[in-house]
């Protein structure tokens, strides 16, 4: 029967075929905490292929988070059109101005910092942390829940099932790539555990994944019933 899922065997898997974005930092270098953040945020609710040219755009304009405090709040807002969800460009610049005033301009490297930052919620405390500084951190967006509720078979349904899902999450994290595992988790949902048709045959995780075990990949993540 399946066995727990291994970090290495995924990371494997991502260092083969990890999709070359440019909020990532390439191999061996350091991520930038200003564009990890940036990034997490525009790619909240939009995909990541209407965010790419948006993303490089801004980054242009704003290429620190001092120049972007320093902004005015119709530039930040025009900067934005076209990306929707326009509290998120406020609650941008809002984040950019407490983290010039009160961290001097260098980003806090803790979820629990990151979380009382505004519009940095659960899931972007954790991608930044983890991406950005390396935390021992489980970022889980809606890809990585469909991932975790396939390989162990959580019953419980969506939203119910969210923290039983960070738990398992967590206690995958390795402690040496945690940035690497979350982004490695997120291309995995993203690319290959799809909500229809996963390609399973493709997936580093196949042999651990209880659902495929039992051939029922598609019926998972549990929805709760309306
Ligand atoms: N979706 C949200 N964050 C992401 C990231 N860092 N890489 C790819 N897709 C993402």
């Amino acid at each position: 029967s399946a066995t727990k899922p291994r970090a290495d065997d995924l990371l494997a898997w991502y260092d083969r075929h990890r999709r070359d974005l440019p909020w990532r930092a390439k191999p061996g270098e350091a991520a930038d905490p200003y564009r990890v953040w940036l990034s997490e945020i525009m790619l909240q609710q939009t995909t990541v292929v209407a965010v790419r040219p948006f993303y490089l755009k801004f980054l242009d304009r704003f290429p620190t988070v001092h120049v972007l405090a320093q902004a005015q709040e119709e530039v930040v807002m025009q900067a934005w059109a076209g990306l929707g969800y326009y509290s998120r460009a406020r609650n941008l610049h809002a984040c950019a101005k407490v983290v010039v005033a009160r961290y001097s301009g260098v980003f806090p490297s803790t979820e629990e910092e990151l979380l009382k930052l505004p519009g940095i919620g659960a899931y972007t405390a954790a991608a930044v942390a983890a991406i950005a500084f390396n935390e021992h951190a489980a970022a889980v967006d809606g890809n990585v829940e469909r991932v975790m509720s396939r390989i162990f078979t959580i019953d419980e349904p969506l939203p119910k099932a969210k923290v039983q899902i960070k738990t398992l999450t967590e206690e995958l994290v390795p402690t040496d790539r945690p940035g690497d595992f979350a982004q490695a988790l997120m291309d995995l949902g993203a690319t290959i555990c799809s909500p229809k048709r996963p390609a399973c045959a493709l997936c580093p995780w196949m042999s651990p994944c209880q659902a495929r075990e039992q051939g029922l990949q598609e019926t998972f993540p549990k929805k709760q019933k309306k």
